[in-house]
């Protein structure tokens, strides 16, 4: 079997569903529950005993210890994050605790773990860590895409906390010999995607007649991938990859922040229109730019297609259908994980974000 921490946020849920969805192998969920995690993304799965959920702190390393021993998995696919860029600039402690601490802690129950392997378990076990193309900092207008290469340059605290990871990651590959694989990937989007992150936020915000925040100027842009196709990336590098190595993974989708949110109105404008009949981009509004905002993120994926075949199926076009879709057909979704917390949230973000115009 393989364990899985983080199973329960937007990106680990869909990996969950897919993987048994397509293959008999189970999975031990290791997850905290915080804010962005939850369970009913994953309700399909009740009463399949080919998922374990086990409720618990990647940072806990007692607990990571017991369930290696337990159920001696052959891989382990790290998910578990802080992963909200705007929260780590309110709030970064979190960010430091799991992304860096809970790693490193983790990293340490596995390595007692794989040291005590048979040689041929030690060969073949894998240890994926999902990271973030932002950790590369951000591009100039014609600069070309990130490579695997490219200088780490974190700009903000959760990339920053990413960066340490992925550093940790590497050390323990040169310094134990763990055979550990870690993938770069650019902004996700799909269904059970938590509506703190830009589009199911504009989806969801839209859907309520609230306006759609757009920050700054909304020219920034992002390279932005369908969470499926992640998910296939990330299950090639884990059959494939070679230890040690690094993976970027992009949906070759540069778009900018105000084309997204167009394309989501215009989706919605024909599949929910607004019952006064008016137009929803009349809903957006331009508020202060997040501070430190990275300008531009674009992958250069060739790596990962020329060594292990993997390109993304879903077009830009096909994905944000998918996804405008899945929110419309599961507001009881959005409606539970839009707890007091959430609402706070929104608050103390978009609160003292002056409006700039619309
Ligand atoms: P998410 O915030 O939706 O989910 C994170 C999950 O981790 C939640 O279920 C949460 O409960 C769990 N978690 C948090 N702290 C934990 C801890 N200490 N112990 C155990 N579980 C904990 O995040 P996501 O968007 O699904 O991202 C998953 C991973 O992919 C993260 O590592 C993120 O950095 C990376 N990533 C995300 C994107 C994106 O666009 N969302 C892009 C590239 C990389
Ligand atoms: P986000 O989904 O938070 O992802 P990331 O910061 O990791 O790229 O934001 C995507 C882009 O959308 C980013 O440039 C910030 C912008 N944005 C807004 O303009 N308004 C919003 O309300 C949010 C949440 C994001």
């Amino acid at each position: 079997m393989i364990l899985v921490t983080g199973g329960a946020g937007f990106i680990g849920a869909n990996f969950v569903l897919d993987w048994l969805a397509t293959s008999d192998e189970s999975i031990v969920n290791l997850d905290r529950l915080t804010y962005a995690g939850n369970r009913q993304s994953l309700a399909s799965l009740s009463g399949d005993d080919r998922h374990i959920f086990v409720h618990g702190d990647i940072g806990d390393g007692e607990l990571g210890a017991r369930l290696l021993a337990q159920y001696a998995p052959r891989a382990i696919i790290n998910f578990a994050a802080e992963s909200h860029v705007d929260r780590s600039i309110h709030g970064p402690a979190d960010f430091i605790q799991t992304n860096i601490v809970g790693t490193f802690q983790l990293l340490e129950s596995v390595r007692a773990y794989w040291k005590q392997l048979p040689e041929e378990g030690r060969q073949s076990f894998r240890f994926l860590h999902v990271s973030t193309d932002e950790v590369y900092g951000s591009l100039a207008p014609d600069a070309p895409a990130f490579t695997e290469d490219h200088p780490y340059q974190p700009n903000s605290p959760y990339s920053a906390s990413k960066a340490a990871s992925d550093h940790l990651l590497r050390a323990y590959h040169h310094t134990y010999g763990l055979p550990v694989l870690t993938t770069n990937c650019s902004n996700n989007y799909g269904p059970f995607q938590f509506p703190e992150k830009l589009i199911p936020l504009m989806i969801v915000n839209a859907l309520a007649g609230k306006r759609l925040p757009v920050y700054g100027d909304g020219q920034q842009i992002r390279d932005w991938l369908y969470v499926g196709d992640h998910c296939a990336a990330i299950r090639r590098v884990l059959a494939a990859g070679v230890p040690g190595a690094t993976y970027n993974v992009g949906g070759g989708n540069e778009k900018a922040n105000l084309d997204i949110v167009h394309t989501i109105c215009g989706l919605l404008d024909e599949l929910r229109p607004r019952p006064d009949g008016r137009a929803y981009r009349e809903q957006i509004t331009y508020v202060t730019d997040r501070p430190g905002h990275d300008r531009r993120y674009a992958i250069d994926a060739r790596r990962i297609e020329r060594e292990l075949g993997w390109r993304p199926a879903e077009s830009f076009a096909s994905g944000i259908d998918r996804t405008v879709r899945w929110y419309l057909a599961n507001q009881d979704w959005v409606h539970n994980v839009q707890s007091g917390a959430y609402r706070e949230w929104v608050e103390k973000n978009y609160a003292d974000r002056q409006k700039m115009g619309s």
